[in-house]
């Protein structure tokens, strides 16, 4: 079937294996929403409400811009939180089309790109010691570039490399409720030394626990997200036919074709290529140049 994704033209190839399955199968759609919302009404009121006195976040005296960055950096990661439950969801996208690639753009431009800037400037800024200045800007710059890299694949067509830098992107965008978990169990190990490793110091103590938590979130998480990737190549999702150009689509029967008629020939490029689609993990290898495949 031919369609247009991300005014690319697109061409699926192989069946779905077996029956699709639904969203209501999809066990970890519901819980990412529910923590995405619970995160969002424990998180965001203290800076919608623009009052500075209920921010969690000192500002620093000699910085006055802190607190708008903030407030700019908390709505446009909470878009961009938004956003992850419909992008990453394969019922979504493979219903929504269009829906994806508009939700998509909001993920990258209205959410990730302005509070990722926001969030640079903050963390290069942070009351919360050196540790954790370190990781986040780190965190930071790799939020940009990995979205932004993810983005540019989609508009290259470049569609399974999407993917994968994608879930990268979306990784580190929950990543900062994995945090929220992190903190408390990091605070409960650490509390009790206090008055002995810390020698009851609690700047020391606060930004050993900062520093902590914020390495632990985002470094875990992506090495999950790797591990998960690896063991998974795509197509991974049963519902999810394969999607190549149609350039490389022709390229392939053409290679099948050449194949086929030379003697002892099986056409084995293009059948290479429906195994894929129907989740067989058959790595193409040189000369199919299928768009985007590692
Ligand atoms: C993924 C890249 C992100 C980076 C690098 C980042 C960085 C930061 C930094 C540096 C701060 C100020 C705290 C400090 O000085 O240490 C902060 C605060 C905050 N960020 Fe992010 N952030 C990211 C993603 C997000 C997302 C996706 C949200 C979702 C809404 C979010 C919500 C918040 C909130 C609510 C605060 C205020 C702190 C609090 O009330 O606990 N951040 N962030």
């Amino acid at each position: 079937m031919r369609m247009t994704y991300a005014d690319e033209e697109i061409e699926t190839v192989g069946q779905p294996n077996g029956t699709p399955v639904r969203w209501w199968r999809r066990p970890w759609i519901v819980p990412l929403a529910f923590l995405i919302v619970v995160f969002g009404t424990f998180s965001l009121p203290p800076y919608l409400s623009l009052d500075p006195s209920r921010s969690r976040v000192p500002a620093p005296s000699d910085f006055p811009l802190h607190y708008p960055l903030l407030v700019l950096h908390v709505i446009c990661g909470s878009i961009a939180l938004g956003c992850v439950v419909f992008q990453i969801w394969p019922w979504f996208r493979n219903h929504h089309r269009t829906a994806h690639r508009r939700i998509g753009r909001t993920y990258v431009l209205a959410g990730v790109l302005p509070g990722g800037l926001a969030g640079l400037v903050l963390a290069a800024t942070t009351p919360f010691g050196p540790v954790i200045k370190v990781s986040s800007v780190m965190m930071a710059l790799l939020w940009l570039g990995i979205t932004l890299t993810g983005f540019v694949m989609a508009r290259r067509g470049r569609f399974v490399e999407h993917r994968r830098w994608m879930i990268r992107s979306f990784t580190l965008t929950c990543s900062i409720i994995l945090n929220r978990f992190v903190a408390v169990a990091v605070f409960l190990v650490l509390q009790p030394q206090q008055n002995t490793t810390f020698a009851g110091n609690e700047t020391w103590f606060v930004q050993v626990t900062a520093g902590i938590t914020g390495w632990l979130s985002w470094t875990v998480a992506l090495l999950l997200a790797e591990w998960w990737l690896e063991r998974r190549p795509y197509p991974a999702d049963r519902d999810t036919p394969r999607l190549v150009s149609v350039s490389a689509v022709a390229n392939l029967k053409q290679q099948s074709a050449a194949t086929k008629a030379q003697p002892g020939g099986t056409g084995r490029y293009y059948s290479r290529l429906c195994k894929q689609g129907v989740g067989v993990r058959v790595p193409l290898a040189p000369p199919c140049d299928v768009s985007g495949h590692r």
